[in-house]
This record gives C-alpha cells, structure tokens and sequence, in this order.
C-alpha cells in the first residue's frame, strides 16, 4: 500500500533552495503543511459534504450548479473535473486569495495559530531587506505629500488638480489612484522629506531626489503624479507627467529601477484590476496611465498597462496568475499597430489566448472614453475585438487579395504566430480557423507549423506535458483502446505518472521471485542506460524520488503533493488524480483504479521499453543526418556500424510490443 509518512526530514532538504528568498523558517512552513487540513481550509470557503472517501461541492474557482469540486482529505488535495483547478492547502489560498506562496504560509499561520519564525537572514538578506523596506517607507511617505499637495496646496490645486479634471477624471478616480501633484519648485519635495527625516541615501536611491554636483533637487517637480502600485497594494514607483507643451520636455518621466521597482516586472494598475480580471476573467492590456484610468472610470476595471516600455514577458506571466485571456486595446496609429503584432506574439508564446482591437486612428482607450457611455465602451469591445488570427489576415488581406506573392507572405506570417503556441490542441484549433480564413488546406499549414517548430527547437515543449496535465485527447483515446501513442513526451509523463501513483506497489515477474517496486524498478532501468528526463519538471521530481527512496527506502507521494515549487506540485496533483479525469467519477475511483494497478507487471515494462525505443529512434534519426553530412569514408564506415547494430535493437524491441508501439 502506499506509504503515507510525511517526510519533514526530506522534505526539508529539498525544499531550502526554492526559498532560499523567502523569509519564513523553513521548519515553520512544514509545520503550516502538516497542520492546515484540506477540508478544513476549504471549508472557509465553501461548503462540503461527504461523499465515501472524500468530500464534494461547488468549485470557488469558476461558476458551476452541479459540483464537481473534489477534497481527498486523505491525500490532502483538491481537484476540480469542471475546470481543472487542483492542488494542496498552501495552493488552495494562493489560488483563492491570490496570494504568493509565503503569504499563503502567513495567511494559514494566522489560521492556526502558528508561531512564524523569519528565517534566519545572512547579512547580505539583511541589508537588502532593509533597503527594501526603506524605499517602501519613503514612497509611501512620497504618495501621501503628492496627493496632499494636490488637495492643499494653492498650485496644487490650482495646477495639478485642474489638470486632472479637465480631463475629465472624477474626484473619486483621483482618490482611488491617488494622484497626485509635485509643485513647480526646484527642491520643495527634497526640503520637505529631509525634513521630516528620511535619508538622502534612500530618497535618492528612490529617484523621488536626483544629487548631482554636490546639490539635490526633485525628479518629478512640475509634474502631475502617477504612484504605481505593486500586487499587494504598495507604492514602489511614480510616473510624473510634464504640463508643458514644450516637446523637448519629456511627456513622461518614471521612477528609475531600484530595489523594488523593477519596471519590466510591472503592470500598471494590476493591483486595482486584480479582482475584476478574475471575476470578468479576462485582461485588457493598454498603453497608458491615463487609459487604465479612464477605463476604469467608464466601469471597465479589468485593465493594466505595461506604462514605459513594451511588452515583456514577466509582464504576460503576470497576468496568466488572474487569467488566459487577454484583450491588447492599442492606438490604430502604425506605431499602435506594430506593437500589437509584437505583443501578440508574445503573449501566444506565453501560451495565452490573444484578441486585439485597435481604436480608430487618432484614439486612445482615453479619448475614445470620452466620447462615448459606459455601455457604449463596453459594447464597443465587445464588437471589435478579434483574435489575432482575423486580426493580422484583415490588416494584411487588402492588399494581398490578388497578388500571390503577397497572399504566401501573410499565410506565413499568420502561421509563424500560430507555431508560437506551445498547446498542441489550441494549435489546432487555430489551425482550422486559419485555413477557413485564408482559404488553404490544413494539411499544408501543419506541414509548415511543424517546419518552424522544430527550426524552433520547442517542438518537445508542449505545455500541457509540462504541467502534467493530460497528454491528449488521441492519447487517451489510443491507450483506451490497448494502443499505445508513444511518442518521446509521452513515455517521459506516463514514467512519472506511474511512479507518483504506484511508486511503492509491487511488481512480480515469473522469471524472479524477488519482488521489486514499481519506483525501484524504473529507477534501475534507467540507469541501466544511463537515460535520463528531458523534460526539466520530470527530471526534478525523478531525481527527488530517487533521494527519496535513497534516504528512507520508501516512495512517498506526500512531498510531491506539498512541493514548494509550485510548478512541481500542479505536476504531481495533476497525475495524480489523472486516472479520475478520464471517467469525471471520482467516486468510483476503486472501480476504475483496479485494472491498471493490476496490471502493472504488464504496463511498467511496457512503458520502459517504449521510452528506450524513442531514444533509439531519436539515435538512428541522428545517424541518418550525420550519414547524410559527411563524405569522409571512415566515418561512414563506422556510423553504418552504429546503425545497423541499434537497427537491430530497435526490430528487437518493435517484435517485444508487437503492433502496441505507434512511433
Ligand atoms: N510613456 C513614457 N514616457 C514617454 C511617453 C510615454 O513612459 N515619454 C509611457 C507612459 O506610461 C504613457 C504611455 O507610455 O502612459 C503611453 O504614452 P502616450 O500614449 O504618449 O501617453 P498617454 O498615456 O496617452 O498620456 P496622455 O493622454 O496624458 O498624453
Ligand atoms: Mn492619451
């Protein structure tokens, strides 16, 4: 049976590096796991009830009437068949609160009364954390005068606040936003922090004070004041706008980077947006302040901008912690259009779903909120937004109706975006819409996908195989049936899959009388050929099993579950409620558990011989190109030698699986 001790020792010790920036003591975080009991926890939340071993209601995570929210609180996981939201405790409030992994520990301490205790910090941790934290204290100090300035001061009120209403924003925008005026003066800001003793050093580390020959005078003086927020709230950085017209002037000036403003690792607004995108679970993406804001002010509150520099990727993965859909609203000005077609790309290549609208020429989210009611915004979207995939063939279409040359270069540039998108079956998807649009056969377009893909390295990177998740749909479909679709990837998850499931049942082979474990038994395989994962998440959880049962003889599925790399844990819940996801019955598990795990003498060999088989045909295929390259006589001599002696192999092998192996 499978073993159930929680291993703190083990667990420990794999779990400091992933941390090793977090504050928390790690012995209080194993405490925090053992203790916050899965029902217990999601019973804040919603209600349960029993149903045999485990426990069943309404998913929190997307509307449903019939529950198919699922607590195992024997395996201390959750997992939703409706959307396929799964995980442990600690998951369970970062998903729901939306919380880092430490904050979730903080959050379930305060539960359970347990004592924190910060982990003990080098000098360095301690130096930078102070730095933190007085950078934080002098922003939030810089926000407060901003904003009284705007409110109190003569200019202030006269200039900054006057700006801001005729554009149009409310008091209660301004309140919210907490904007805020710096008066025209060289050094007001600077005296007036001094002052009330902040340091030098601090303010001018926060850019809020530039020194420069020995004097200091204020970066932002003259300005109308955006603070920028971090998620949780805080204020760690400003944008000024200039009130002159002066080009020379720069419109903008931002805070620079420092300690904790790191401007490629920010999204304007996402603090005040972070609800709305889950609860709309959509992310409109602008350029600008004053569009979040002016959105936000028409009711569209599920809006961040990437303000000050172009798109980057932390920024999209920022966005995919609230949801997978993004809606990129730029200018229709060249420069709106070229950074659109970046963007997209980008954000498929994130694997997220990507519309764009572009506001007529000379319109920003901004103006256009001006012109027109809530309703009609709103309604406006929702009438223009197109994928990307309608959105690039009708900026390209007008022009390449009738010249061929140009019809081939928009049908590869539409199909280099869509060869970005590392999940199999949205690629697919999108395939079909594609070819529909563009009026070519999808044979011919998946030819040309799996061209660029492979030029592109990634073709073994597919996502859902990376997170655990189903192979798919064929997949199961072909295994359903007793046939196997074995391809590299698949052998890598299915190794995984049954060593998290089984790793302690025992297998029995006729020929030998001692019984091995399932774990034990494809470790030794694999180290037979020194084989090892490519995929990077299976290679780590291979490699902690291997610790694992190298320190405590055992295979445990506990500290896999409860892994602090959270990619790690989304893996192992993943597979292992996999099994249940194919029927949606849960219940029923013993029923449906039975075949396989009675079968696992057959099954785990099977599975072993499959992953050799794909490396050997990865091998030959590689001697063939090398065959295909060089004409020196020796080389070819013994490069024939290698592929007829794994040729031989590989027909050895192909006889043990019969017809069962599609490669
Ligand atoms: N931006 C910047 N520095 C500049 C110009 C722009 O950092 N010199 C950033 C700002 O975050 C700005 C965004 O790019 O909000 C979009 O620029 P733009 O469209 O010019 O400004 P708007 O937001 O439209 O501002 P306004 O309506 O006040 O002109
Ligand atoms: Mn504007």
């Amino acid at each position: 049976m499978l073993n159930d001790n929680f291993v703190p020792l083990y667990s420990q010790k794999i779990t400091k590096h992933y941390l090793s920036s977090e504050m928390i003591d790690q012995a209080t975080i194993d405490r925090v796991i053992e203790t916050a009991e899965i029902t217990e926890v999601v019973q804040d939340y919603i209600t349960l009830k029993r149903r045999g071993a485990n426990f069943l209601g309404l998913c929190p995570f997307h509307n449903e009437k019939t529950p198919s929210f699922t607590v195992s609180p024997a395996k201390g996981i959750y997992k939703c068949f409706g959307c396929g939201k799964g995980g442990n405790s600690v998951s369970f409030i970062m998903d729901h609160e939306h919380l880092s992994f430490t904050d979730s520990i903080r959050h379930l301490a305060k539960k359970y009364n347990i004592e924190i205790y910060e982990k003990e910090l080098s000098e360095e941790d301690v130096k930078q954390k102070n730095e933190r934290e007085s950078l934080l204290i002098v922003s939030a100090f810089a926000q407060k005068y901003f904003s009284d300035v705007l409110a109190k001061h003569p200019d202030g009120n006269a200039i900054g606040k006057a700006y801001f209403i005729e554009r149009g924003f409310t008091e209660k925008i301004i309140d919210t936003f907490q904007l805020g005026y710096s008066v025209d003066k060289f050094d007001e800001f600077t005296k007036e922090a001094l002052k009330k003793g902040y340091k030098l050093e601090n303010l001018v580390k926060s850019g809020l004070t530039i020194e420069s020959n020995d004097k200091t005078f204020d970066r932002f003086s003259g300005r109308v004041m955006f603070p920028i927020h971090s998620i949780s709230g805080s204020v760690i950085g400003f944008g000024g706008r200039t009130l002159r017209t002066d080009k020379k002037v720069a419109k903008y000036l931002n805070s620079p980077e420092s300690e904790i403003y790191h401007k490629s690792k920010i999204l304007y607004g996402l603090y005040f947006a972070k609800k709305a995108i889950v609860e709309h679970d959509k992310c409109y993406l602008v350029e600008g302040y004053t569009d979040v804001i002016s959105m936000h002010q028409a009711g569209i509150e599920n809006v961040v901008a990437s303000s000050g520099t172009s798109l980057t990727v932390e920024q999209i993965r920022l966005i995919k912690r609230f949801t997978e859909n993004v809606t990129i609203l730029y200018d229709g000005d060249p420069a709106g259009i070229k950074a659109s077609l970046r963007g997209i790309d980008l954000i498929l290549e994130e694997g997220l779903n990507v519309k764009v609208l572009l506001f007529p020429e000379g319109d920003d989210p901004d103006s256009f909120s001006k012109k027109v009611s809530s309703l009609e915004y709103i309604q406006f979207i929702k009438a223009n937004e197109k994928d990307f995939i309608s959105f690039k063939t009708e900026l390209l279409i007008t022009e390449s109706a009738t010249d061929p040359i140009q019809k081939a270069r928009l049908i590869s540039d539409v199909v280099s975006s869509v060869a970005l998108i590392p999940d199999r079956i949205a690629r697919s998807l999108y395939i079909k819409e594609c070819s529909r649009l563009l009026k070519v056969d999808e044979q011919i377009l998946y030819y040309e996908i799996s061209r660029i893909r492979k030029k592109n390295g990634d073709q073994s990177r597919d996502s859902r195989l990376q997170h655990g998740e189903t192979p798919t749909q064929s997949a199961i479909d072909q295994s359903n049936k007793n046939k196997i679709l074995y391809d590299h990837q698949t052998c890598e998850y299915e190794i995984i899959r049954l060593m998290l499931n089984y790793g302690n049942e025992k297998l029995t082979f006729e020929d030998n009388e001692n019984n091995i474990s399932v774990a034990t038994y494809i470790i030794n395989q694999l180290k037979e050929d020194e084989l090892s994962l490519d995929n990077e998440q299976y290679k780590i959880i291979f490699d902690e099993i291997v610790t694992l049962i190298e320190n405590t003889g055992v295979f445990s599925e506990k500290p896999f579950i409860n892994h602090p790399n959270p990619q790690i844990s989304t893996i192992a819940v993943n597979m292992l409620t996999e099994i249940y996801q194919l029927s949606t019955i849960w219940i029923k598990r013993e029923t449906l558990i039975q075949p396989e795990i009675k079968k696992l003498t057959e099954i785990v060999p099977e599975t072993i011989i499959a992953y050799k088989n794909s490396h050997l045909v990865h091998e030959l295929k590689q001697i063939e190109q090398k065959l295909s390259e060089t004409t020196d006589n020796e080389e070819i001599d013994n490069l024939m030698r290698d592929y007829t002696k794994l040729k031989e192999i590989h027909k050895t092998i192909s006889i043990t699986l019969g017809n069962r192996i599609i490669t």
